[in-house]
């Protein structure tokens, strides 16, 4: 028998990944950037026996159906065929997260089951290795191995597709972001299928990829000068750009509700009278709004005039996964 566990934070990305080049290998479009976060994660343990011939996937002390437990397996595959082993197993894990909600339970139940395969089977791989094996669950989750500030370099090929942690000195300790829950509940067009749908159909999506470069460039900039500024407005209308590309598609689809609007509308009534703070999004109607942590209790006190005090959860600065 061969086990192990792990934990993994999500992340949220600033400069968005949305789209594939090549869908087996999950290879993406563009470089993305994120922050990884310590307020959601998974933990995940998995457990390799020799006379068990299927895998088995348990989420939230939930029995997944034969579509769920597929994904997994395939995941599992790649991690059994470095380890030349070919038992089944037996994956259990818990989300300390919504999951499907558009608030990236993919980047850390993945990331959280790369660790633990890398663990239970001896793999030995190193960073980069283990960001690599990740990505091939969920492309987000090739981020999450790591704490703070990270950059997925799009690469080419699986060898050269993989995330790091950008130098900042810490500066991510100044900075949080506050969720503004607006359905935890799964959404109904997945990541997955949703940047595919727009990567085939969009009208607009070429527009979006030609603008990422610069984008990404100022970001980094932002991140070496520690210009929160300069970093909020390039994290807002880089994710604006990647939602618009969505009602391009055919069919069209967005991922926000009324309340998302309002959210939005909030952060930047908010900017104007002097509390700095910029919004992003994801696949899902949920709002992340950066701030810098002296201002996080005003922008928490300002949204709960409109949004119950319990849909609204702060977060720092996370770390990178670690086994249990
Ligand atoms: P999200 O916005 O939550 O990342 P996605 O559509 O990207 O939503 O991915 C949701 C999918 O991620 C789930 O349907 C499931 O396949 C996978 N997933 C979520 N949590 C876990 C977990 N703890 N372990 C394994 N897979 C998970
Ligand atoms: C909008 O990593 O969840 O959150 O690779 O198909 O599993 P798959 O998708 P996923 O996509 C995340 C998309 C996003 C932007 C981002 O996190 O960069
Ligand atoms: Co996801």
């Amino acid at each position: 028998m061969y086990k192990g566990s792990a934990r993994a934070y999500t992340n949220i990305a600033l400069i968005k990944y949305w789209g594939k080049k090549n869908e087996e290998l999950i290879l993406p479009m563009n470089n993305s950037l994120s922050l990884t976060l310590d307020a959601f994660y998974t933990e995940t343990s998995v457990t390799f026996e020799p006379n068990q011939t299927a895998d088995h996937f348990v989420l939230d002390g939930v029995v997944q159906d034969e579509k769920a437990t597929k994904k997994i397996s395939r995941f599992l595959d790649l991690a059994r065929e470095k380890a030349q082993v070919n038992w089944g197993a037996v994956v259990e894990s818990r989300n300390f997260v919504p999951t499907a909600a558009g608030l990236a339970s993919s980047a850390s139940g993945l990331a959280a089951l790369a660790t633990a395969s890398n663990a239970a089977l001896n793999l030995g791989l190193d960073d980069r290795g283990l960001s690599r094996l990740a990505r091939r669950g969920s492309g987000s989750a090739c981020r999450s191995l790591f704490p703070g500030f990270v950059e997925w370099e799009q690469g080419e090929d699986d060898e050269t597709s993989f995330a790091q942690q950008i130098p900042s000195n810490d500066w991510e300790q100044d900075l949080a972001m506050l969720f503004v829950l607006i359905n935890d509940q799964q959404k109904d067009v997945s990541s997955r299928d949703g940047m595919r749908r727009t990567v085939a159909t969009s009208s607009f999506y070429p527009g979006w990829l030609a603008s990422v470069p610069t984008d990404l460039a100022h970001a980094k900039s932002a991140i070496a000068t520690q210009d929160f500024t300069a970093l909020g407005e390039v994290t807002e209308a880089n994710g604006l750009k990647m939602h618009a590309t969505t009602l391009g598609a055919v069919p069209p689809f967005t991922y926000w509700s009324p309340d998302s609007l309002v959210a939005m509308n909030l952060v930047r009534q908010l900017r104007q009278i002097g509390l700095e703070c910029y919004f992003t999004m994801d696949a899902g109607p949920n709002v992340k709004v950066l701030c810098q942590r002296k201002d996080e209790d005003a922008l928490k006190q300002a949204l709960s005039q409109h949004f119950a005090p319990e849909r609204l959860i702060l977060a720092h600065a996370g770390y990178g996964a670690t086994v249990i």
